[in-house]
């Protein structure tokens, strides 16, 4: 039988998740310690710089981290009540693509070059459900013209396409099985902001019609402020604040949110990209064993340099924060 969510049981709950790169010169420690909850039907951005292990996280929901280097060192991912990380491979190929989905940052990871867009979106669609293939071709041509491919081009190979229309393509891949989950790397970036609209609204659509959950990654605070409820800051392979949008828009408590957004006043504001931040994220490789931010924080203390950080939560739920500024702050009168 298939398993569901149970009543109070989160539909995505990601646990002490910690991946490591083995390489022949180091051990890169890209994601350190991640929890993270989704609810049905939620919208959960994740942003952060780059390096900062958004895409690791994503893949090792699919599990299709490259291994080797790859290696899933702890932590759990529950979802739909089962712990991926201990499924047999056989079943996890059974989610990929049908339950869980996802929107590649690089459409050619996810594309054959030697095959035509229409037979692989038709592929998808077969994949998991048992329909002709003349039906699924049909099916194929629509999401084709949902992505705003005219639908006369099913025949063309990858490469005779720009960039931007093979992002569509692997969009029109992603959705067309009717993912549960959907993780959206980087979606639209390559998009002019007229597809990009688009896009975005077929998320949505797939979020009203099918209750579907979605995992956003992107660097655009203005999708995040247009499409997410909850909103996950990645710094140095650690979730440093988490929160509703409306948290992190209006009353975000981490020095390295407040250096994200600049000069971005509220939620309303639209189409702000990332600011960059003085300095650089530290050696993923060698990473200090206080706060991580430290080097960059322009309140950094004695105790910032000299221990680490914990979770802190804030006076609105689900509002947590990895500062000992907050600590203080909801601690006395903020
Ligand atoms: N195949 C790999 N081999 C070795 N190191 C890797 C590999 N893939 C990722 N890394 C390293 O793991 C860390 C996290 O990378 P990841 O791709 O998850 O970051 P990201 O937040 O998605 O960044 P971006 O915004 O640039 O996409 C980085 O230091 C990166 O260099
Ligand atoms: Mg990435």
């Amino acid at each position: 039988m298939e398993k569901t969510a149970q009543a109070g049981e989160a539909f995505l709950d990601i646990k002490d998740l910690v991946v490591e790169y083995h390489t022949d010169d180091a051990v890169i420690h890209a994601v350190n310690g991640v929890n993270l909850k989704l609810a049905k039907g939620e919208t959960l951005g994740l942003v952060g710089e780059t390096g900062a292990g958004k895409t690791s996280i994503a893949r090792s929901i699919l599990r299709i981290l490259p291994d080797p280097p790859a290696k899933i060192m702890k932590g759990e991912i529950w979802f739909n009540g089962e712990n991926i990380l201990k499924l047999p491979e056989k079943k996890v190929r059974s989610i990929r693509g049908d339950k869980i989905s996802m929107i590649f940052q690089d459409p050619m990871t996810a594309l054959n070059p030697i095959e035509t867009v229409g037979s692989q979106i038709s592929e998808a669609i077969r994949l998991h459900n048992s329909i002709s293939r003349a039906d699924a071709n049909k099916q194929a041509v629509q999401m084709l013209e949902t992505v705003g491919i005219p639908g006369k081009r099913f025949t063309n190979y990858p490469l005779e396409f720009s960039g931007g229309m093979k992002q569509r393509v692997v969009i029109a891949m992603a959705l067309a099985c009717k993912p549960e989950l959907l993780l959206a790397d980087e979606p639209t970036t390559a998009l002019d902001v007229t597809i990009q609209a688009q896009v975005l609204e077929m998320m949505r659509d797939l979020q009203k019609d099918f209750g579907a959950s979605v995992i956003l990654i992107t660097h655009d605070l203005g999708i995040v402020a247009e499409m997410c409820e909850k909103v996950a800051i990645i710094y140095a392979g650690e979730v440093v604040e988490y929160g509703t949008a409306e948290d992190i828009f209006d009353h975000r408590a981490h020095p390295y949110t407040e250096g994200l957004f600049g000069s971005i006043p509220t939620i309303h504001t639209k189409t702000k990209r990332l600011n960059p931040i003085r300095g650089m994220m530290p050696d993923p490789a060698n990473l200090p064993s206080c706060c991580r931010f430290a080097g960059r924080c322009p309140y950094t203390t004695d105790e910032c340099t000299s221990s680490y950080p914990e979770m802190v939560e804030c006076k609105s739920q689900p509002h947590t924060v990895r500062c000992v500024r907050a600590r203080v702050k909801e601690g006395g009168s903020q």
